[in-house]
């Protein structure tokens, strides 16, 4: 593809989770971020990390030409236009990619991995005819691992010694593919369990449509968790969407209807 020939960078969302192309507003928030032990962890970001190298993990995605060959986004959460991760497809130059993600402290608990990874995946295969992804991850990155394996990438639990390099350290690490066929059928086992079992929400919707049904006001939901009130916003948002419901009243009324939750007696 010629420069010319380029469409603009995508902008993809799924109405809870946004992926767009970074900006310089984002820096500080990759900094901040990138001080997470778990980052520093389970990724092979610099360590220390300081502002300098957001700095230059953002100029790097400025030229088409960069961007093109590894596409990458901010993850943010709907309504805000706020960096809370980054995700990036590393094409491989035949039709394949290599996904890497992290998401801030803040954003997680809530699936919005499993979310962006599903966005990024299937514009890959529809826009750039991608046929297979590959994901890795060091041995023992749990949270990595189930967001992978929900979208479908097909994970063996066989360990590959020595596969991944952090650092200029080699890590064993876990390895999995996907292609559109199990982006595909991952989606219709996903939409045949909500039909069976009701939604599928994450640990802390839960925890959040407990406090709905008591009938508490989004500060007060904050306090009780510990949790922001724009996070708790955020919760909600996504449970009235996984009920189909247009108040919280009424995904009150669902969730009771579908056992997912119970009055205080
Ligand atoms: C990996 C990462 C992006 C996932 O973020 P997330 O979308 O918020 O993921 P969640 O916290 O919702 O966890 C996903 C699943 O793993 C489970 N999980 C999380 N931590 C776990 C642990 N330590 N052990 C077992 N399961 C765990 C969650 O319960 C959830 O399960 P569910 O889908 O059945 O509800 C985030 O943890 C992160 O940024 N980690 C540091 C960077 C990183 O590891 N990047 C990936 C490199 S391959």
């Amino acid at each position: 593809m010629t420069s010319a020939d380029r469409p603009a960078r995508p902008v993809l969302s799924d109405g809870i989770v946004t992926l767009r192309p970074l900006i310089r507003d984002d820096i500080d928030g990759i900094a901040g971020a990138c001080q997470d032990p778990q980052i520093t962890r389970w990724t092979a970001v610099p360590s220390p990390y300081g502002r300098a190298d957001a700095e230059e993990f953002v100029a790097r995605q400025e030229p088409d030409e960069a961007w093109w060959a590894a596409p990458t986004w901010a993850i943010t959460i709907v309504p805000e236009d706020r960096w809370c991760g980054s995700l990036t497809l590393r094409l491989d130059g035949a039709d394949g990619a290599d996904v890497g993600y992290l998401l801030a402290p803040g954003a997680r608990g809530s699936g919005h991995a499993e979310r962006a990874l599903r966005l990024a995946c299937a514009w890959g295969f529809s826009s750039l005819r991608l046929q297979v992804i590959t994901w890795h991850a060091y041995v023992g990155n749990e949270a990595s691992l189930r967001s992978a394996r929900r979208v479908g990438f097909q994970i063996p639990p066989h360990v590959f010694e020595a596969y991944g390099v952090q650092r200029g350290r080699r890590r064993d690490s876990w390895v999995g593919t996907l292609t559109p066929e199990d982006l595909s059928a991952a989606t219709r086992v996903g939409e045949a369990r909500r039909d069976y079992l009701g939604p599928d929400l994450t640990r802390r919707e839960r925890d959040v449509l407990h406090h709905l049904a008591l009938g508490q006001a989004n500060r007060t939901i904050a306090s009780e968790l510990g949790i922001s009130e724009n996070t708790v916003k955020n919760h909600v948002r996504s449970i009235l969407e996984k009920l189909q419901a247009s108040s919280r009243s009424e995904a009150v009324v669902s969730a009771l209807r579908l056992g997912l939750v119970s009055l205080p007696s």
